[in-house]
């Protein structure tokens, strides 16, 4: 099959129903605790304002809701409808993280994996420069990329099943570089959904962003941010994690 023949981005749109599924919130319980503790060790105690651009979901941010007051941004309606029914308290709104701008500012800019889709150093210059405009100085950027050049290690595969109400899903999941001179990875997925006696096989392929740490920190600190990384190991996934800051100067 011709990788070019598979529409792009279905997750985040006809099959966003697939997302809750095979990405559970609870699974994000140990990643979001080193997200409350760069909070809480950054902005100091009380109930921040903070704004979380692709918000997906919202399975990382339903363990965040607590301790902030927030507003989530998605350029996709389907995945905003999964964080409204998630997140009821918090504030939704459409839009591209490289070019909203909502006239206001937060204590602090999320961008969980989102981070990830975005391809292109220029692209992820706009993201900052939207983060930079809706922080005050002093305000705090938090990003969690999926993937570095620096460490990743591809071809990689996986195949995960997960079960909810009569939903069967097992998908297998391709990352692969097909122009490793490019700044763009690819993501093939193929999932396998029974459901009512029916297994129904659908194919999608996402674009992923792939950025050696030098760049993250040299477009980080153009945009007026002073850059850390912050390393952590998930106890019960057993894996390392990486966020990383910026305080806008
Ligand atoms: C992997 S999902 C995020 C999942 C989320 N971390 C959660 O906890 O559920 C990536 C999200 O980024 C969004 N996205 C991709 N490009 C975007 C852009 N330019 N602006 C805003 N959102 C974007 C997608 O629509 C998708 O909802």
């Amino acid at each position: 099959m011709d990788p070019s023949s598979i529409t792009p981005n279905r997750l985040f749109n006809d099959l966003a129903y697939l997302w809750p599924v095979m990405s559970p919130p609870e699974e994000y319980a140990e990643e979001a605790e080193c997200w409350r503790k760069l909070l809480q060790e950054r902005l100091g105690p009380g109930r921040h304002r903070v704004l979380e651009l692709g918000v997906g979901g919202g399975h990382n941010l339903s363990h965040l809701t607590s301790d902030v007051d927030a507003t989530a941004v998605d350029i996709s309606r389907p995945m905003l409808r999964h964080s409204m029914a998630l997140n009821p308290g918090v504030e939704h709104i459409v839009g591209d993280m490289r070019y909203v701008r909502l006239g206001r500012t937060f204590r602090a800019v999320l961008i969980h994996d989102a981070i990830s889709c975005i391809t292109t150093a220029r692209d992820l210059s706009a993201v900052f420069t939207t983060a930079a405009a809706h922080l005050k100085p002093g305000g705090l950027l938090l990003l969690a990329p999926d993937y570095f050049a620096d460490s990743i290690v591809l071809p990689h595969a996986e195949c995960h099943t997960y079960s909810r109400g009569d939903m069967e899903l097992t998908y297998v999941e391709y990352t692969y570089d097909p122009d490793p001179a490019d700044t763009m990875i690819e993501v093939i997925f193929t999932h396998f959904i029974r459901s009512g006696g029916e297994l129904q096989i659908e194919h999608d392929r996402l674009h992923a962003g792939l950025f050696h740490r030098s760049t993250w920190r040299k477009l980080m600190h153009a945009a007026g941010f002073e850059f850390s990384e912050h390393s952590f190991h998930l106890p019960v996934a057993d894996i390392a994690y990486t966020i990383l800051a910026g305080v806008l100067r």
